[in-house]
């Protein structure tokens, strides 16, 4: 190994070792499986496949092939789907998919605002401004956090859109889509939702039933509330022949070429995990965000929608403007080693200095914690919101974490979940 080497592989195991040191909080991340993450070092990293088993541009695919299509089976199974395709090689490419194989430029797309909570790909300055299409945002309910229902049927009514699109990236609450449902109906939009963040909490029952409420397409990353690899995925209900080919073909050769056959290979067996360990998993998490969001409130950090509990999702929205705003706070908490991002509240208008938090539980509830921790885990930001040297407070922190160092709810629960740390000791 020369010194470049050494360096990048020290520094990724600092990281490691950083990390199981750490509270994680990040809404949008995730701790795979074991199992799972052994996929990724397999030979499949290192192999092509395009196109759809059976029908491959490559040989060397026999065994890809059985993975894909159980991986297919399994993701139809857990969500109840007619329809999958597990080759996006992330979220929003899955969503570039949809975008490519529904909407032309210049095409009507309903959608939600930055400031909601929307993900960047859905904004004119992400894929929906590169497939130019003429996206309209719907109007929100700042005490619901939450789209407005009546505003929002006046406008789906308004400017009859060929997809109407939901989904965000601090998602507190289900979209209304049962209210809207008729008017769907009456427009004949086709109805999608990107569930990235919430993937997870529906394979176990939370949150919502998209595909039982009208949604036609979903699409999603597979590693946020979904603990697995770093990828995407698209499941689809009541779609026609055409419209599920339109999809494929958009996906491949349209967004991907080779979809990281290893990645896959870790979807499919976080899919066979989920199927045991999501019931149980996800209601955990939604009672943890609801345990960190009570607990936080209480302690005089103010939550956002406490009347409507928090939450019914992983996440909650903390505004910290008055303890120096999201940018300062998050840095204090790292300096705690307390991970989370800073986060626009739907007031803000800036990105860059926004005065809130975005915090997510699913991650502490892969690593066992339950609501007592919750609790602990509230008075670490409260310490440091309320002005405590984030040193002193990342010491308790360090050794609190020390009872939270494998992943729960997957096979091989008592792996360590930190890596390939002991290769360089
Ligand atoms: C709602 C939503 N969609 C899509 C994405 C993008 O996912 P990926 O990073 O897998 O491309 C995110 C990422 O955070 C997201 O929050």
């Amino acid at each position: 190994m020369n010194d470049e080497a050494r360096f990048i592989r020290e520094n990724v195991m600092a990281h490691n070792k950083w990390f199981e040191e750490c509270i994680p909080m990040i809404a949008s991340e995730n701790l795979m499986s074991p199992l799972a993450k052994e996929m990724l070092i397999s030979d499949f990293a290192d192999r092509y496949a395009e196109g759809l088993p059976g029908k491959r541009y490559y040989q060397g695919n026999i065994y890809v092939d059985k993975v894909e299509l159980k991986a297919l089976e399994l993701a139809k199974d857990l969500f109840k789907a007619d329809w999958a395709d597990v080759r996006p090689i992330s979220g929003t490419v899955a969503n570039m998919a949809v975008l490519f194989a529904f909407a032309q430029p210049g095409d009507t797309i309903t959608t939600c605002a930055l400031a909601q909570g929307a993900h960047i790909s859905t904004q004119k300055f992400g894929a929906f401004g590169q497939r130019s299409v003429n996206s309209v945002q719907y109007p929100w309910n700042l005490e619901d956090m939450n789209l407005d229902v009546d505003g929002t049927i006046k406008l789906l009514k308004e400017v009859k859109p060929k997809v109407a699109q939901f989904g965000l990236s601090v998602f507190l609450f289900p979209p209304p889509l049962k209210e809207l449902e008729d008017t769907f109906n009456e427009i004949g939009c086709l109805v999608w939702e990107d569930c990235a963040h919430v993937l997870g909490l529906i394979a176990g029952g939370q949150f919502h039933d998209p595909l039982r409420e009208g949604v036609n397409i979903i699409s999603s990353s597979t590693h946020k509330t979904f603990p697995g690899p770093n990828h995407g995925m698209l499941l689809g209900a009541n779609l026609t022949d055409d419209q599920q080919k339109a999809l494929e073909k958009a996906v491949f050769p349209g967004v991907t070429s080779s979809h990281h056959l290893h990645a896959m290979a870790a979807l499919a067996i976080t899919l066979a995990e989920m199927k045991v360990y999501a019931k149980d998993y996800a209601a955990q998490a939604v009672k943890n965000s609801q345990a960190l969001g009570q607990a936080l409130y209480e302690l005089g950090v103010p939550v956002l929608c406490p009347d409507l509990g928090f939450t019914k999702s992983h996440a909650i929205a903390v505004d910290v403007a008055q303890f120096g705003g999201g940018k300062d706070i998050a840095q204090k908490l790292e300096d705690a080693n307390i991970i989370c991002n800073k986060n626009m509240l739907p007031w803000d208008e800036s990105a860059v200095r926004p005065s809130g938090l975005r915090l997510g539980s699913q991650e502490m509830t892969r690593l066992g914690m339950k609501e007592s921790e919750m609790k602990e885990v509230a008075s670490f930001i409260a310490r440091v919101c309320k002005g405590e040297d984030p040193a002193k407070v990342k010491e308790d922190v360090k050794a609190f974490k020390k009872d939270f160092v494998s992943v729960k709810y997957c096979f091989n629960e008592n792996e360590p979940a930190y890596g390939y740390r002991k290769l360089v000791e």
